[in-house]
């Protein structure tokens, strides 16, 4: 298969100076570890928007419990900072990385309802915009290329089949092969996820699509790549996996 032409080629730098690569697609559809790969080819910072809507909740679950409202959790964003790495920003909290904590299940439970509060999508897009001010960045989340980048030079919406999806995950998370049972139940919470967040998940009309179900991680990063070339001159980096 041969990879789609971007419907608007952008060939030469944006007026804004930098260039964004706008990664979005629904849960688990591998678009941070693709992003963070893809970033590295191409020398540019990752910035994961999840990480900071969960970054969000996991502070309010610590300061109130789980009842918490939009008031609530507004007053507790400013404890929380973006670190910038050598490839990507990671959210801190009290001096310290917050990686371990937004993973945990209780925030992948909660995180949709706190991404529903406005003025929690409003601090995101601040903070992924401050981040990207200057530099090239590729940013994934799921409404990068419709609100928060919808000038990105280049647009990219990542689906696969939600089973496939359950399985990369568990695998991901496990290190092992999971069970048909336990992919089936992670297929659940997946596609509950995906109905919570469906408003905010939207393909941008120039978005190009990529359905990864029976792409490897390296094919995908791939295709994504050589789209970039279409700016860059062509892709260029290495293809080792990213140290983060
Ligand atoms: O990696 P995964 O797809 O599981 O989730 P994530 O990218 O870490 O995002 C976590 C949650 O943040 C999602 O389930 C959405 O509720 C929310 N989110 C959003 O609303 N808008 C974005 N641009 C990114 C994430």
């Amino acid at each position: 298969m041969t990879a789609p032409t971007p419907p608007s080629s952008p060939r030469i730098r944006s007026a804004r100076g930098s260039l964004v690569v706008a990664i979005d697609g629904p849960a688990a559809s591998g678009k941070s570890s693709t992003a963070q790969w893809v970033a590295q080819r191409l020398g540019f910072r990752h910035v994961d928007s999840g990480a900071l809507y969960r970054a969000a909740t996991a502070v309010a679950l610590a300061r109130a419990g789980e009842t918490f409202d939009e008031g609530t959790v507004l007053s507790f964003l400013g404890e929380i900072s973006l670190r910038p790495m050598q490839h990507s920003f990671a959210p801190i909290w009290k001096g310290e990385d917050m990686e371990e904590l937004i993973r945990a299940p209780e925030v992948t439970r909660l995180v949709s309802r706190v991404a529903q509060m406005a003025g929690v999508r409003a601090w995101v897009d601040t903070n992924v915009r401050k981040a990207a001010e200057g530099r090239d960045v590729v940013v994934d989340g799921r409404d990068i290329g419709t609100v928060v980048f919808p000038d990105a030079d280049l647009k990219v919406f990542l689906i696969a089949d939600p089973w496939e999806r359950a399985r990369r995950r568990l695998t991901q998370r496990h290190g092992r092969a999971p069970s048909d049972a336990e992919i089936a139940e992670e297929t659940e919470r997946l596609v509950q996820r995906d109905a919570r967040d469906a408003t905010q998940t939207v393909q941008a009309k120039d978005a190009i699509l990529i359905d990864t179900t029976y792409l490897t991680q390296a094919e995908q990063v791939e295709r994504i790549v050589s789209l970039a070339g279409i700016f860059r001159g062509g892709g260029q980096g290495s293809g080792t996996e990213p140290a983060g």
